[in-house]
């Protein structure tokens, strides 16, 4: 085994580590530019089609667009109804996004854990979370896995609960034959750069309920009426706000739908070739296919045994950064997820205004406290669980083998070092003082 880089050695890779990026083609740049040359560049007639594609494509009763997957998530939130004194259960094992809409709505986020193979939020913790207060559940389908919707539907319907859907990572993805995001009361989704489907910033939600369609378009929009279309004015009786996408960059999404099955079949062949590569390698595990349905691949995420590698993932970060195929810009990123109930906006319990609410007032009859320990399967999984690349559809041959080539080499030399004895540790302090 060739010497390591960080030990010297010669670089898997020279050409720079592999990042997120729009996948913008011919018809994304023809799509703006004709917008662009109709002068239309807030919401105009590329706006409404892209919202029937998506409906379409979901084969939902409406869909709405909207400037991200954060403001998608609250407005959902909103049109459930969800307030003060209210609880939602969330995960730990996500992006902020997933939890702060929460807060948003001065409501109280309750963490339950997740299951320890697929990551997402495990059925028999969210019984054990539900109380009297509870409203809504937010299940996430993290890095393109679905989520098993079918006990959390039955809790809700047992509770009389509502649930979101948060499938930003997971376009695509099918559980029991049925897309993620078409299963809970609302789907929603994001489509920044680097998701499964890009308009730059952007998201939207989809939903079979036409009152909820109602107020979600009522909130993403100064609470107009979408049924009066142009005409209807505004309406100032309900705190609202304007989360409208331009149209660009749904004239941008439109595209992006009419080639939707083949970027998450690219990227499924991506993930699938890493796996192939990294199979049976001492000290990894590569990503679950779940039985219950067939996942995506926005992110490809392996899983250390520490033990084996005789390293943490720092170590292991700071190898494949020497070789040539990580950005260490991601530790301090989205792409190092930390449990997301040890995130200080709740270890603190900070609300809007500098102010303790909505976890101490008068509407909340409960208590909560965030801390270590609270969900033991995340925390774990939060140190095990690296993400290593994206596996976007722009990625070339040499890029996977590059990313596969420098995995082999850190992981055996690891595994080598641990097994004759050999102590060692790359996490230096300027590193570790930026997690
Ligand atoms: C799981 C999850 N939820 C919500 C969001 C928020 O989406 P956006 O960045 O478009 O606001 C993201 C991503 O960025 C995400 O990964």
């Amino acid at each position: 085994m060739s010497k390591l880089a960080i030990d010297g050695g010669a670089p898997v890779r020279s050409r720079g580590p592999i990042v997120e990026t729009d996948v913008f083609e011919e018809e994304e740049l023809q799509a703006l530019l004709t917008v662009a040359k109709q002068k239309k560049l807030r919401r105009a007639e590329a706006t409404v089609e892209y919202e029937q594609a998506l409906a379409e494509w979901f084969g939902v009763k409406h869909a709405i667009a909207v400037s991200s997957g954060t403001t998608s998530l609250h407005i959902a939130l909103a049109a459930f109804g969800v307030g003060p004194g209210d609880e939602v259960i969330v995960t730990p094992y996500t992006f902020i996004a997933s939890n702060t809409c929460v807060l948003e709505q001065n409501a109280v986020p309750i963490f339950a854990d997740v299951d320890p193979v697929h990551l997402t939020l495990d059925p028999a913790d969210i019984e054990r979370k539900i109380t009297k207060r509870t409203k809504a559940i937010i299940p996430v389908a993290i890095t393109g896995t679905p989520v098993d919707m079918d006990p959390i539907m039955d809790l809700a319907r047992k509770h009389n609960l509502w649930v979101l859907e948060d499938a930003a990572q997971s376009l695509g993805a099918t559980y029991k034959g049925r897309k993620i995001g078409t299963i809970g009361h609302v789907g929603s989704f994001s489509t920044i750069t680097g998701k499964i489907t890009n308009t730059g910033e952007g998201g939207f939600v989809i939903t079979d309920d036409d009152d909820l369609a109602d107020k979600m378009w009522g909130y993403s929009d100064f609470a107009r009426k979408r049924a009066l279309g142009k005409a209807s004015k505004y309406h100032f009786g309900l705190p609202c706000t304007n989360y409208r996408i331009t149209n660009m960059q749904a004239a941008i999404g439109l595209e992006q739908m009419k080639k939707a099955d083949r970027l998450i079949a690219q990227r499924t062949a991506n993930a699938r070739y890493l796996t192939e590569r990294l199979k049976g390698l001492p000290g990894i595990t590569t990503p679950a296919e779940p039985e219950w349905g067939d996942r995506v691949y926005f992110y490809y995420v392996i899983r250390l045994n520490r033990q084996v590698l005789g390293a943490d993932m720092l170590s292991f970060a700071a190898a494949l950064a020497a070789e040539g195929v990580y950005d260490l810009g991601y530790i301090s990123t989205t792409r190092w997820i930390i449990p997301q109930h040890l995130e200080p906006v709740f270890v603190n319990k900070s609300g809007y205004g500098g102010k303790s609410c909505p976890f101490d007032c008068k509407y909340y009859d409960g208590h909560v406290e965030y801390g270590p320990g609270l969900c033991p399967v995340a925390e774990t999984a939060c140190e095990e669980v690296f993400w290593l690349a994206s596996v976007h559809p722009l990625l070339e041959r040499q890029d996977l083998d590059d990313v596969a080539d420098a995995v082999i080499k850190v992981a055996t030399a690891f595994a080598e070092k641990t097994a004759a004895g050999v102590r060692f540790d790359y996490g230096t302090p300027e590193l570790r003082a930026r997690l």
